[in-house]
């Protein structure tokens, strides 16, 4: 009762507040200041001292409010997750005592923006009620507000970021394909189909066959756009939309290509972890983790079939050896990648378990110039490869794989007109991320995760 009567007031003898973020509380310390955010977390010390530890997207601020600040309304029915203003002056934590950036504000004057409930409704126990984990991403936009879920989004713009700065240092010009489409590029049961004025249209599973019409106009290129899959596994590395970073380069060798992708991972994690507030949270989310330096393994297809079965795994479907053809399923592929502990580009698969658009190899037919990387603990995260360039040669894959080259009479124009040796590859944005951040699954690697059964929210 009494506390409703209790209004705060500015004093007016205070200096006029600057409006800061977190992120510049260090080089305002001393000056009086004004921060909005939410309270992340809240604790109460007595009648009269209040600790909020407030955020808002730059870092966190440890403040404190004290006497008549903690006797309103508004104080008393504070709840975490609330929007507030708080007026104060950032000074450094005294001596023996820690909190984010070394300061806090100590509040003079504050204000409620948006109140968050407390009791059933309150924030906690949203989370808190949710007993089975998969049900948490139907809470995902409460769970993006952690710690761990806002470092995984953050990390995530600033590998972005260093992608298209690393295009940009090589001049790989960056394209925006469409992604609703009427072709296939990886075959068609993960296809998503939707009807388009009338006409099937699909979801688009990859952007390649449209890179592959630029370079003639932009030379080397490369794009970041969401790919769709209909995949009926619920595996930890599945979503049904993901961000995927394409890239495409004329007259290049399938050498050349390895020797591309090696360098972009190399050269994107060294970007990451050059910034300090990024090296950071990897660390946090991470610990242990370097950037790898050394050469990345090389392995054929076939020796990896060999090392399968000299480490005594077996097909899960019959219990016996593995044999060239076999397409090698994510567990043993997992295996193998974990036991070696270091990337692996794995190269020359077979042509039958590849897409349409692979050549063979020349000293051995029976396999393509075709690559996968394969990262420990995530396991593949890039897919390339050369592209048939000879118009006939790829009629000819069109017949093979029984499908229609009328919707694809663009891409065989390709062939047609000036056409080159060429070659490229896809990495998934998210597995990218499992891997560098130490994500059990890609689910936590992106914003609001599309899989089997969950389109929401
Ligand atoms: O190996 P994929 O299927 O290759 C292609 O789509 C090529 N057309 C790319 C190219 O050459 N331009 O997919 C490439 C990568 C995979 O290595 C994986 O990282 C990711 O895309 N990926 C998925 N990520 C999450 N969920 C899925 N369902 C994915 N399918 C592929």
């Amino acid at each position: 009762e009494e506390s409703k009567q209790i209004r705060l007031e500015q004093d007016p003898a205070l200096a006029a507040a600057k409006e800061i973020r977190i992120q510049d509380a260090t080089a305002h310390r001393g000056a009086r200041v004004r921060v909005s955010g939410w309270v992340s977390r809240l604790r109460t010390q007595g009648r009269d001292m209040m600790f909020v530890v407030l955020r808002d997207g730059t870092g966190h601020l440890q403040c404190i409010l004290s006497g008549r600040l903690c006797h309103t309304y508004d104080a008393l029915t504070l709840e975490p997750e609330a929007a507030v203003a708080l007026y104060g002056v950032v000074r450094e934590v005294p001596a023996g005592k820690t909190a984010p950036g070394g300061h806090e504000l100590v509040v003079d004057y504050w204000e409620v923006v948006g109140a968050a409930p407390g009791g059933s409704e309150a924030f906690g126990n949203r989370l808190n009620a949710e007993t089975d984990p998969s049900l948490l991403y139907q809470q995902r936009h409460l769970v993006i507000r952690g710690d761990t879920a806002s470092a995984v989004l953050k990390v995530r713009a600033r590998v972005m970021r260093a992608f298209r700065e690393h295009f940009d240092s090589v001049s790989y010009v960056e394209v925006t394909p469409p992604c609703m489409v009427q072709t296939q590029v990886e075959g068609g049961s993960t296809l998503f189909a939707f009807n388009y004025y009338g006409e099937e249209a699909y979801l688009t599973q990859s952007s390649q066959l449209y890179l592959e019409t630029c370079l003639p106009s932009l030379g080397a290129v490369y794009t970041m756009a969401e790919s769709y899959r209909a995949e009926k596994s619920n595996t930890r590395r599945h979503l049904s939309e993901y961000t995927h970073c394409e890239a495409e380069v004329p007259f290049i060798t399938f050498e050349d290509l390895l020797n591309i992708i090696e360098r972009m991972v190399k050269d994107v994690v060294a970007r990451v972890w050059a910034e300090p507030e990024t090296r950071a949270m990897i660390e946090q989310l991470n610990p242990g983790f370097a950037p790898c330096d050394e050469p990345f393994l090389r392995m054929r297809y076939e020796e990896a079939i060999k090392w399968l079965n000299d480490a005594g795994i077996k097909r899960a479907e019959d219990g016996k050896d593995f044999e060239f053809g076999d397409d090698i399923p994510e567990a043993p592929e997992r295996k193998m990648t974990d036991t070696i502990g270091r990337p692996i580009l794995l190269t020359h698969f077979p042509g039958p378990i590849k897409a349409f658009y692979m050549p063979a190899t020349k000293d051995d037919p029976r396999v393509t110039e075709s690559v996968d990387l394969l990262m420990p603990n995530v396991g593949e995260i890039v897919g390339g490869s050369m592209r048939i360039w000879d118009h006939d040669d790829l009629a000819a894959a069109y017949a093979r794989e029984g499908l229609d080259p009328a919707p694809y009479y663009w891409y065989l124009d390709q062939r047609k007109y000036g056409s080159c040796p060429h070659g490229g590859f896809g990495l998934g944005i998210e597995r990218f991320l499992a891997w560098l951040t130490n994500r059990h699954s890609v689910r936590d690697c992106c914003l609001y995760p599309r899989f089997v059964g969950r389109c929401q929210p």
